[in-house]
Parts: C-alpha cells; structure tokens; sequence
C-alpha cells in the first residue's frame, strides 16, 4: 500500500472554526488503532465488496466525516479523479497529504450546492452525532440535497451484532488491553464515545427506517459489527 505522503493537500476551506480539537485522548486513539496504510487497506476492500470500485471515476465524490483522510487516498487509489472531505476537525484534516479537497465544516451543515455531487460516502461519523434522531435526519436530509439525482450514498457504520458484543466483551479484559495495544486503542475509542455510541447502537430499527426514507436501499449489509448501506436518490 503506498500512501502518498508528500504532495501537498489543497488550501483546507474553513466553511466554520471546526473544533481546535475534538477530544485529545479519542484522536490520539484513533491514531494509534491502525496505521494509515492498514487503514487505506481496509477500506480499499470494504469499497470493493460494495463495488465502489467498478463506478465511473469521473463521478464526484465526496466523504463525510472524514477524519485524517485514509478514506480520501483510497478513493484516489481507486482512480477517481474529484475527491473531497468534509470533518469537523481541523487538527485531524491537518494530518493529511494528498490531492483531495478538504472542508471544515459540519455535515449537519453542509456548504455545497444542491444537486452538486455524484456520491457521498460516510465511515463511522453518523455514531458520533449527538441527538438522534434529529441530528441523523438533518444529516441525511443534507445528503440528499446536495446529492444529484440519481447519485449514491455508501454509509458503514457500527452495528450491534454478536461479533460487535463480543469485542466489547473483550474490551473489559484489562490484561488484554495491556497485551494487545490494538485493542486498547479501540477501548478507548469507545469509551471516549460512549454515549453517541451506545446511543446509536441501540436504536437499529429506527436508523433503518430513516435511512430507507430518505434514499432507495440498494444494499444492506450487516457483517463483523458493522452495517454496510448503498442507497440512491431518486
Ligand atoms: C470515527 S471518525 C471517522 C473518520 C474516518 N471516516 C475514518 O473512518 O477514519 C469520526 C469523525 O467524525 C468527525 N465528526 C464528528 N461530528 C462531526 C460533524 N458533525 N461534522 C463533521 N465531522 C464530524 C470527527 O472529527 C471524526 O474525525
């Protein structure tokens, strides 16, 4: 896997302040839980089986949410040629080098055009909303508006199956986190983000719900404690 780390990102657009830093001990968390080329490995694979991979690479695209940006250098590992991240963390987005366009901004409130992109990918953001459902329905609510008709949403998130209860399990065994810094990152991670965490995976149906109101399901899948979701606009 090779990660471009030398050519320089754009100019970030500050659509806001962003938060200066979100919470210290989740980024560095976050950070520590997989390095970045495990990470472009992992969603390489995670958009090929959705078939992202196989889409015009003239479309496009942009991830929400999108953190230090791993996401960003698969899209371009993948061929296409408009990518762009939006997060809220100017200190995370500060992290990354590549050639995709970067926002500060958040998704709630999203600055771009109605009808303005082809495809709009999430990776672990929609947990980290404070209120649902409300914050979820004017998220998605801002997807659809600025997706074309037409255009898709790829959206994986956590999801609260018996693989997911076990890792949490685990999570506890304090000599294991102790072994295993991995798994100490990803215990950290949680308990930085309990409260949207538990929050949103304790309200499955509902979240459903919403997401097949607002686009058409084209694939649902629930795997390895995560729900994976392609949906389009009609
Ligand atoms: C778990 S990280 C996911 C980052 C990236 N997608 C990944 O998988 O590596 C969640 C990200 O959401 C960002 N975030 C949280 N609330 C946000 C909001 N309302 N708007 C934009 N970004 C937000 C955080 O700053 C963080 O970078």
């Amino acid at each position: 896997m090779n990660i471009q780390q030398n050519e320089p990102a754009l100019q970030i657009e500050y659509w806001q302040p962003g938060m200066e830093c979100c919470d210290e001990i989740w980024e560095s968390a976050y950070r520590r839980f997989e390095t970045p080329e495990q990470e472009c490995h992992k969603f390489l694979k995670r958009l090929q089986q959705l078939g992202v991979d196989q889409w015009d690479k003239n479309l496009r695209v942009v991830e929400l949410f999108c953190g230090q940006g791993t996401g960003l250098h698969a899209l371009l590992e993948l061929g296409f040629h408009s990518v762009e991240g939006v997060d809220l963390s100017p200190h995370l987005l500060k992290q990354y080098q590549g050639a995709a366009q970067l926002y500060v901004g958040d998704c709630r409130e999203l600055k771009f055009e109605d009808h303005s992109r082809d495809v709009l990918i999430v990776q672990g953001g929609l947990h980290h909303l404070p209120i649902l459902p409300a914050d979820l329905e004017q998220t998605l609510s801002e997807m659809q508006r600025v997706l074309r008709p037409g255009g898709c949403v790829v959206i994986v998130e956590p999801w609260l199956t018996p693989f997911l209860r076990f890792v949490h399990a685990v999570c506890k065994i304090q000599v294991l986190r102790k072994l295993w810094p991995k798994l100490d990152a990803l215990a950290t991670m949680i308990e930085q983000e309990i409260t949207t965490y538990e929050q949103w995976l304790s309200q499955p149906e509902d979240i459903l719900a919403l997401l097949n109101s607002y686009f058409q399901s084209e694939q649902q899948k629930v795997a390895f404690g995560k729900l994976m979701y392609v949906g389009q606009k009609t």
